[in-house]
């Protein structure tokens, strides 16, 4: 039987998958964690306050719940780490390694581990960039997360462990108010328009970035950790593409339900971070490998996410 433990569950996107692991394995069977605790305490399933630093607790918790995989989604995004960059480097990087080495010891089946399009720089082909290319992240972040897909890399060979990992693009989804990244303008986007009917972004009008839609993000999570692994070609990290678009193209699709509202541009320092990502991914190695296809494309997202907050506004934080 499996069991699973998720780290940083209470984040924009474990918030969504502890609930679609929840289904797949039974309440029962899944162990959300996080450094914070839910507001309330109010969590529907297992949960344990776990700083993902602190290697013994990790272990003892490990052991204690009979733990078979682990979804190792802590950690400081983009535009924080930028803030704080040796916090960022310690959570991001001594997490994931205390991570891997307690897998390696209690025999963990399979780890997930997230990475992003933040591995690629400037130097990189802007549109539709390949799975393998020239890398050179300018963010702290995005070193990160090229050191972490390398890491994972080599304790798949050297220990041959089965770990997993996909380039996620800026996630967008109703769940959670996001965490401190640069996509985080496109789920704000949707709160302000419903809160104000305006919104001040801090990317450029025509930045585009590759987005998805969290659904989707999640069912891409679940198909990869299904997939056979004799079928699995990327050793590191595969490349996940899902809808590329600019802030003035977010708002044109939002005007298409709510023509009043208005969109200012304000750039800052995340303009910098997001102009150095690419516009657009190619995914076909996730496309051949384990048959992955989005679904939902801008103006599909934007009717949903509208719906799913106008039930629940004003938007509340999980901690
Ligand atoms: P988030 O910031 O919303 O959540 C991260 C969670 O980690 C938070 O709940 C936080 O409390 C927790 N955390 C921080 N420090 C911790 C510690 N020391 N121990 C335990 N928990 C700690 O981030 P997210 O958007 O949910 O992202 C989850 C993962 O997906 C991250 O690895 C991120 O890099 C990756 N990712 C996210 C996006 C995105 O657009 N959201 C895109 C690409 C990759
Ligand atoms: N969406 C994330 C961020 O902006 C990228 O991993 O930090």
């Amino acid at each position: 039987m499996d069991r699973i433990l998720v780290t940083g569950a209470l984040g924009q996107l474990g918030t969504e998958l502890v609930v679609a692991l929840q289904g797949k394995y039974g309440s029962e069977n899944v162990f959300a964690t996080d450094i914070h605790t839910p507001l309330n305490n109010n969590f529907e399933g297992n949960f344990l306050t776990l700083d993902v630093l602190d290697k013994r607790s990790i272990s003892e918790l490990i052991r204690r719940h009979d733990i078979t995989q682990i979804y190792h989604l802590a950690a400081i995004l983009s535009a924080n780490a930028e803030k704080s960059p040796e916090l960022a480097w310690r959570i991001n990087m001594d997490g994931l390694i205390n991570i891997l080495e307690l897998a390696k010891e209690h025999h963990i089946q399979k780890v997930y581990w997230p990475s992003s399009i933040a591995v690629f720089g400037p130097d990189c082909p802007k549109d539709i960039t390949p799975q393998n290319t020239i890398m050179n992240p300018r963010t702290i972040y995005g070193i990160t997360k090229l050191a972490g897909e390398k890491l994972c890399a080599y304790y798949n060979a050297k220990f041959d462990m089965d770990i997993r990992s996909l380039r996620y693009p800026g996630l967008i989804g109703h769940g959670a108010l996001p965490g401190g990244g640069t996509t985080d303008y496109a789920v704000e986007i949707y709160h302000a328009a419903l809160k104000d009917a305006k919104y001040t972004s801090p990317i450029a009008a025509d930045t585009a970035l590759p987005m998805m839609y969290m659904p989707d993000a999640v069912r891409a999570t679940l198909e990869l950790m299904d997939a056979k692994k004799e079928y699995l070609t990327v050793n590191t990290s595969y490349n996940l593409a899902g809808i590329s678009f600019t802030p003035s193209e977010i708002a044109k699709s939002i005007q298409k339900s709510m023509p009043d509202f208005i969109i200012n541009y304000e750039p800052d320092f995340r303009e910098t971070i997001a102009s150095s990502w690419p516009n657009s991914i190619d995914d076909s190695a996730a496309s051949n490998d384990w048959k992955w296809k989005v679904a939902y494309d801008l103006d599909g997202m934007t009717r949903e996410m509208i719906s799913h907050l106008k039930k629940k506004l004003p938007p509340v934080n999980v901690y």
